[in-house]
């Protein structure tokens, strides 16, 4: 679980979670009409902080919202918000929506005061049981709109992704449109095959993912070659590893896929050199 912790970012304010309220005319409420990251921090401090900000200004351009803020404002906050909470490692969620109109119109009134929202949730370090068994995940149809790129708060497709993932006993769900791999409902990919490390490029299917550039270059350092390339669904069932990729789980590795094990039915060796080094990396750039 993900408990939000007490304090969260209103408009520019830390106040209680509890207490905080946005108007329900907020288009975020009414359409989805906004923009979130999610930015993992750890010790305290937000990790790439500047590559999220670049995909968040991204995204709030694509839907023509102003960013309300700076960077230095949104650093400033954030800061404050993890302070608030006792720092330490943790997730921090910050939302952008174009604001509350007059009513429910499709086309947005002008000039409209975008809300904002941030919360922080405690990061549970990997379970050791996982560096054992790994993740369990089936592949689904992706039934997600033309811009998967624009990471929208509107996301009833991984919602009832996930969910049909939870009956078939799977934590997490790997996406094929058009026979292809897409990415995970919460996760870019990474498979290996034959022993190479592949993953598929960017496209308006597939969120830029921050931790997929945070592996490749744990690679970079272990001087393991990545092929950037589209993947065929067939591949995924002969592929030695399956591994995904998000701020919240960091690398982790798939074991079973579609009822069947992943290579060994074990965490791969090639992931195990990519975690540490992830590890490592992170303690870098804490330092
Ligand atoms: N989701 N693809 C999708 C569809 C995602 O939702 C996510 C992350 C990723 C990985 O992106 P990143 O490495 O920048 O976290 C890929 C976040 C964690 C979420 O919605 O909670």
């Amino acid at each position: 679980m993900s408990d939000a912790l007490p304090t969260c970012l209103l408009d520019g304010a830390l106040v209680p979670t509890s207490a905080a309220r946005v108007s329900p005319l907020d288009r975020g409420f009414l359409f989805g009409d906004g923009i979130y990251e999610v930015v993992p921090c750890y010790g305290g401090r937000p990790f790439r902080l500047q590559a999220h900000f670049d995909r968040f200004q991204t995204g709030l351009d694509a839907l023509d919202i102003p960013n309300p803020y700076s960077r230095a404002r949104w650093s400033g906050l954030i800061q404050a918000l993890i302070a608030a909470n006792g720092g330490g490692d943790m997730g921090v969620y910050l939302e952008v929506t174009r604001g509350a109109g007059r009513g429910r119109d499709f086309l947005p009134e002008p000039d409209m005061k975008p809300t904002v929202f941030g919360f922080c949730w405690r990061l549970a370090s990997v379970r050791p049981e996982q560096l054992e068994q790994g993740i369990v995940a089936v592949t689904l149809e992706d039934i997600r709109w033309r811009r998967c790129d624009i990471k929208s708060v509107a996301l009833l497709g991984p919602v009832m992704l996930r969910m049909e993932a939870k009956r078939r006993g799977a934590d997490e769900t790997i996406l094929i449109r058009d026979a292809r791999l897409a990415e995970g409902s919460s996760s870019a990919v990474f498979v290996v095959k034959d022993g190479h490390i592949t993953t598929p490029p960017a496209s308006h299917d597939r969120l830029p993912s921050i931790t997929r550039l945070v592996a490749g270059d744990a690679l970079a350092a272990l001087r393991l070659p990545l092929a950037v390339r589209e993947i065929q669904r067939e591949e995924l069932y002969t592929a030695e590893e399956i591994w995904i990729a998000s701020a919240t789980r960091e690398v982790a590795p798939v074991t079973r896929l579609d009822g069947r094990a992943v290579g060994m039915g074990k965490p791969g060796l090639i992931w195990r050199r990519v975690f540490e080094e992830y590890q490592a990396l992170k303690q870098r750039e804490a330092a």
